[in-house]
């Protein structure tokens, strides 16, 4: 309930004039996010590559209604990328990219726009010598998600894209997505979703990564496990093993300001760890996310709120 609420908040205008001019929020936004700017992103980023942390790169910002905000996000990533290879960074860092964020929503031609944008964004990687990975949105987006991505890997083979064990047709998209040299980020899925394509429960869902994990780990292509939830890490080490997989064969994931500890950990024991970390002014989406998948976050809120 509580979920459902967060999430239907996190696309409601309204709501979002009210959670961004509380200036309490500020502090507790700075737990999931790297700060607003590029500086803060490469800051943040050799932070976490100094402990042995890899690190993908999020410019915020989704929904993007018009064109000129498409065309500067692209430009904050091009922005970005020349930073992270200033800094000797590129080999440690890559960039996430939600296609909505260049224009995929875009009344004319949303698709077409959307490629061009995160093809200039795929050359910058390739110059730098780093990759790209495709964001997932909610359902509707998932065949034109997919559909970027299989143009773009045409030109730029190390492109990867994120796919959501939530949604029911994930197995399928995982059986043709495990393919030499493709990178598939898997996790369990953060937007509401209808039962008519995406599984309700936990345990449904919990149960769905394990199947996209084990088509993923036997299969040809780079899986990237991207969860903080313990038992599917390690079930995830299980079937790496199993499949005989070298430990740079595969890497975990998990989100800034989650279960760091953890992070540090799995980086300690050989494995890659990948933060994803986001910057910039539009936290909002994000943030409200983030407080969906976990109620105790609410309570951290409004306790912040309330002591500040
Ligand atoms: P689960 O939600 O069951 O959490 C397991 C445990 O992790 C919790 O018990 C808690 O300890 C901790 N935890 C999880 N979320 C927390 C939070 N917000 N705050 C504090 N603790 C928390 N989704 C999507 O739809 N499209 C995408 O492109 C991406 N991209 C993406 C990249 C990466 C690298 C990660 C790690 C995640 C995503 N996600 C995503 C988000 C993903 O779908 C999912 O909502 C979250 O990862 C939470 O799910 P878990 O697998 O961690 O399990």
């Amino acid at each position: 309930m509580l979920r459902t609420t967060l999430l239907a908040a996190s696309r409601s205008h309204g709501a979002r004039k009210l959670v961004e001019s509380t200036p309490l929020t500020r502090p507790v936004v700075e737990r999931f996010v790297a700060g607003s700017t590029v500086d803060d992103a490469i800051r943040v980023t050799s932070e976490l590559a100094g402990d042995g942390r890899y690190v993908t790169l999020d410019h915020l910002g989704e929904d993007t209604a018009d064109t000129s905000q498409a065309t500067a996000t692209v430009d904050a990533y091009l922005r970005l990328l020349r930073r992270l290879e200033t800094a000797g960074l590129a080999p440690k860092a890559e960039v996430s990219v939600k296609l909505s964020a260049v224009g995929q929503f875009l009344p004319a031609d949303g698709e077409k726009i959307a490629l061009h944008n995160a093809r200039r964004i795929c050359s910058a990687a390739g110059v730098v010598g780093t990759t790209v990975t495709l964001d997932m949105e909610d359902h509707t987006t998932t065949d034109s998600t997919l559909g970027i991505l299989r143009e773009l890997r045409a030109d730029f083979p190390w492109v990867g894209a994120v796919v959501q064990a939530y949604l029911k047709r994930t197995e399928q998209d995982c059986h043709e997505l495990a393919s030499q040299g493709s990178r598939v980020r898997l996790c369990k899925g953060a937007y509401q979703e209808p039962a008519s394509v995406a599984y309700q429960s936990k345990a449904e869902v919990d149960l769905s990564y394990v199947r996209c994990l084990k088509v993923l780990m036997a299969g040809a292509g780079y899986p990237m496990v991207a969860s903080h939830d313990p038992r599917l890490i390690a079930i995830a080490a299980e079937l790496a093993n199993a499949a005989g997989r070298a430990a740079n064969s595969y890497e975990f994931q998990m989100l800034y300001g989650i279960r760091p500890e953890e992070q540090r950990r799995i980086a300690e024991r050989g494995n890659t760890m990948r933060v994803y970390v986001p910057y910039g002014d539009e936290w909002y989406g994000y943030f409200m996310r983030r407080l969906a998948e976990r109620p105790a976050n609410v309570a951290f809120f409004l306790r912040s709120l309330a002591t500040t």
